[in-house]
Order: structure tokens, then sequence, then C-alpha cells
């Protein structure tokens, strides 16, 4: 094919790409996305049928693996997990260094990048022991992260992880449980959550994904890579939108529900205000994971017994921007975030957490990249180039001739 390589050598070009927005930065056979026809496949396998037959656990396995577990390693798998979510004792103290209004998002990505503290045993990214060891001390251990992490901003003791709960169950008892009362997880908010996170589990080369793939580029450890991707997902143009969208719906809401009036601002750009949950860099007919969750707002919201009138709001809000010039002819579509947090804030969550709760679902696909990416021979740095625009040389002047 064409070498570009070559071609900048002899001529001294580079490529400027805004956004890198037809950038392919690497080769990758994890996942596979079509935004013109709306397709999503995790190693082959279509979204809906593992949202729909899988399970978080098992998804995870694939994503880093690269095939579905059978029942002996997905046990095995399951084990391993269960072995290691604890969290130091001296972590604990982290959490109480922190102020108690601290974003959530915050404390996760510290923490992680503490782990790299304690496990310094795991930091040699080409020892394939060191690397399966921090991969299932990560997965074990940020369900346990966030859920101390929540539990910090609400003033709560922590709650130890219990080894006889699922994965799902066992986040939802540390976040929820207080002294007083034992939380008894409900198996609709249980299946819920296990299929909003896989659906979140990986999508190629996103800003936080490719930032982990970057970071790792340089050989830095698992945990400083995550902890790094934690960082970028936290944007509101990235994962922090789906507590941008709950926030618009409250705002909204608030001002009498006036979509109307909210869809104006949004196509005249008044203070740069968005459509927060719309809109998506490489879908352009329609985000399948949106689809998918739309309906599980729908039964989560109905099977919790709870109405919610932000719901009412989001709906109209889609329908008026469906119906209108302005997002159709931008090829704007819900994305998986315009319904997420209804239902995260329906299983009681409060909005600091939703994005907290895309990183618990990103991380297999972090981690799949990163080792997609040690493993690949003749893998290098990750620097991109710069079209310089500043002075092109002066001459230093002493301070007093300024
Ligand atoms: N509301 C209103 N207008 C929008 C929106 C939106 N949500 N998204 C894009 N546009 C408009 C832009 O103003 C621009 O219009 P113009 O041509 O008149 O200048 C045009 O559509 C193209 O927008 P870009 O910003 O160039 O699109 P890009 O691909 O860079 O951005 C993004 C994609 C960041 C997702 C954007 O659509 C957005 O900001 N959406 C809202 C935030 C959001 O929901 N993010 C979550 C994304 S999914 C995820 O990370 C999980």
């Amino acid at each position: 094919g064409f070498d570009i390589g070559k071609l900048r050598a002899e001529t001294g070009l580079v490529t400027l790409d805004s956004g890198y927005g037809n950038t392919a930065a690497y080769k990758s056979g994890v996942t596979y996305l079509d935004g013109e026809q709306g397709i999503l496949r995790y190693r082959g396998y279509p979204i809906e049928q593992l949202a729909e037959h899988g399970t978080f656990l098992e998804t995870a396995y694939l994503l880093i693996n690269g095939e579905l577990p059978s029942a002996d390693e997905l046990s095995g798998f399951r084990g391993e997990i269960t072995q290691h979510t604890l969290l130091h004792e001296d972590v604990k103290r982290f959490y109480d260094g922190f102020p108690r209004d601290a974003h959530p998002m915050a404390m996760l990505s510290s923490v992680v990048s503490a782990l790299s503290t304690f496990y310094q045993d795991s930091h040699n990214p080409f020892d394939e022991r060191q690397r399966h060891i921090s991969t299932i001390r990560l997965l074990a251990k940020l369900p346990t992260i966030a859920a101390y992490a929540y539990k910090k901003s609400v003033g709560h003791p922590v709650v130890y992880p219990s080894n006889d709960l699922g994965y799902v169950e066992n986040f939802l008892r540390m976040t929820f449980s207080v002294p007083a009362e034992e939380y008894v997880p409900d198996p609709v908010v249980v299946a819920a959550l296990d299929k909003l996170l896989i659906l979140h589990a990986d999508h190629e080369q996103n800003c936080s994904t490719s930032t982990v793939r970057l970071v790792g580029s340089s050989q830095a450890n698992l945990f400083a890579s995550i902890s790094a991707g934690i960082n970028a997902l936290w944007g509101p143009l990235h994962g922090g939108a789906n507590q941008a969208v709950l926030e618009m719906l409250e705002q909204i809401q608030q001002s009498g529900g006036d979509v109307d009036t909210f869809i104006r601002k949004v196509k005249n750009k008044e203070d740069g205000v968005r459509l927060m949950g719309f809109g998506h860099r490489v879908y352009k007919s329609f985000d399948p994971r949106a689809k998918i969750i739309k309906e599980a707002a729908h039964d989560v919201l109905s099977a919790l017994g709870k109405s919610d009138e932000l719901l009412d709001i989001a709906l109209a809000l889609e329908e008026r921007a469906l119906n209108d010039d302005y997002f159709v002819s931008r090829n704007l579509y819900p994305n998986v975030d315009f319904y997420t947090g209804l239902i995260y804030r329906a299983m009681g969550f409060p909005n600091s957490m939703f994005t907290v709760l895309f990183a618990l679902g990103r991380l297999p696909g972090w981690v799949a990249q990163w080792h997609e990416m040690i493993k690949e021979p003749g893998s290098r740095i990750g620097r991109p180039r710069q079209v310089y625009t500043g002075v092109v040389e002066r001459d230093y002047l002493p301070v007093e001739q300024r």
C-alpha cells in the first residue's frame, strides 16, 4: 500500500488531520465499527447478541483473550477476579485525604494510578505473567475503588467486597449497603447494569482508548496507562456526557420543561450549548448501543415502578431533534450516553457517579487494546508530528531591554 513514512522522508511533508478524524493510528482486531450502517461487533460478535445473551465478565474475557470462554475458562477467570477484589488497607487513606466533594472520577484515576505503587511486581509490560496479574487486579479492584469513592462522597463507611456475589451484585452491595441496612440487589437492576457494562466495554479508537494506547506505547505500566484513560474519559465530550445529559435534562425541567426553547438555543449555538448525548464522530446513521439502551430505560423504569419526568423530556428532545434539519443535516443522533443517566438515576446513583460506571464498563476494552499494542511485533512509541505556527527565529534579549 501507500507508504506515508517514505513520502515524508522524501518530501518532509506531514499530514494535518484535525481531531484525527481520518487517521488510523493502529491496526486492531478487537472491535469492528461501521458508522454508516450502525454496526458494532466485539471480536466479530454483534453487540446486540452479546447484550441480549452474554454477561459482562464473559465479554471482558472475549475482548482481552479474543475468544468467548468455555465454562471452565469462565469459572477460572471469575475465581481469579474474586480473589483480588480487596484493596490494600493503606489505599483507604487516600480517600481520607480527598475532600468530601471530590469528583469520583478524580478519585478513581488517582487510586488506579496509586495501584502502581502497591504492585511494583507487575510493571513490566513484556512479561506475560505480570501482564496477566495486573489485568486481573484492575478488573477485580476497579468496582471496589469506585464504590469507596461513592462512600467517601456520602460520608459512609466503606463496605468490603463479598466473594459470594457476582461482579455486578458485589459492586452494587459495596455501593449501597449501609451498616443499618444490607442492600439486596434487585435482579432487574443487576441484569440492566450488566447489560450497560457490556454495551460500554469497547469502542475501538475513542479518546480514552487512544490515550491508553498512547501512554502505553511509551511502555508505561498498565495501571499508569489505565489511569490516563480514566482522565480522558472524564471530559463532557466523551464519557462525561452521561452526567452532562442529566444536568441538561434537570436544567430544562427547572426552567419549566420548555424543550423548544432549548432546541432553539442549541441550533443558534448560544453560549456553545450542545444537545448533550447527541452526535458521534463515527456513527452517522444511528448508534446501535443507544437503540438497546432506550429500550432498557423503559424496562428498568417500569420494573422499578418509577416514572421520571426527565425521561419524558428526553423523549421530547429526541423527537424534536430527529425531525429538525439542523440535527438531520449534521447526522446527529442519540449516542450511548443519551439514556444511560436516566437508568443510573433510577438505580439510585447520583449524577457524579455516571461516568465512573462508564469507566467500569470500558475497562476490558482499554486493557484488551493495551495488550494488543504491547504484543504487536514492531510496535512503536506513539509520537504525532505537528505543523509549527510560531515565530520562526529571533534573538534573545536581556530582560531590561524587553
Ligand atoms: N449538539 C448540537 N450540535 C452539535 C452536536 C450536539 N450534540 N454535536 C455536533 N454538533 C454540530 C457542531 O456544532 C458542528 O456544527 P457546524 O458544522 O455548524 O460547526 C457539527 O455538528 C459537527 O460537529 P463536530 O464537533 O465537528 O463533531 P465531532 O465529530 O468533532 O464531535 C462529539 C463528536 C464530540 C460526540 C459531538 O457530537 C458532541 O459534542 N456531542 C455532545 C457530547 C456527547 O454526547 N458526547 C458523547 C459522545 S459518545 C461517547 O464518548 C461515549
